[in-house]
């Protein structure tokens, strides 16, 4: 039952390993871009992922394994936000899918608190897939517009003497 755990846990590791880089690379590009709402949301959700390596690694140690860290993707070096957020709604999809997968194994391993730690991380992916699927429909909606907004807004507040 250990064994198993470990290797689930550890293959969720560098996912989540993969979805901090890849969020931190597309926060960099929207913060240069100006689109301070995406660059935000994409920072945030990098934090919350992290926090997912956390809870998996104390988990890992647990069990007397050890944490591997391997990322399970190198960064893809998109810049264009439409792009940036199909990549994530998918990441986020697959994440689910796998942490549900992952689950069942570990209950059917009798590995209950496992078990629990992935369903948690599946409600966290499927909140962050709403995010991204609902900035993808504005953008759709909006087109160019909702991008031009983020860099007024940012305009505005620079002028205004704000931050
Ligand atoms: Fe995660
Ligand atoms: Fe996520």
């Amino acid at each position: 039952m250990k064994e198993k755990s470990i290797e689930l846990l550890n293959a969720a590791v560098a996912d989540e390993l993969a979805a901090v880089h890849q969020y931190m690379y597309f926060h960099f590009h929207c913060d240069d871009q100006g689109y301070d709402l995406l660059a935000n949301l994409f920072k945030r959700t990098a934090i919350q992922e992290m926090v997912h390596v956390e809870k998996l690694a104390e988990r890992i140690l647990f069990l007397k394994g050890d944490v591997d860290m391997t990322v399970a993707e190198d960064v893809k070096k998109i810049q264009d936000v439409r792009k940036m957020l199909e990549l994530a709604v998918q990441m986020e999809e697959s994440s689910a899918e796998d942490y549900n997968k992952w689950a069942n194994e570990c209950s059917q391993n009798a590995d209950s608190v496992s078990k629990k730690l992935f369903e948690e991380l599946v409600e966290d992916e499927e909140r962050h897939f709403n995010q991204f699927d609902d900035e993808m429909e504005n953008l759709k909606k909006f087109g160019d517009n909702y991008l031009a907004l983020q860099s007024i807004e940012r305009s505005k507040q620079i002028g205004g003497g704000g931050e």
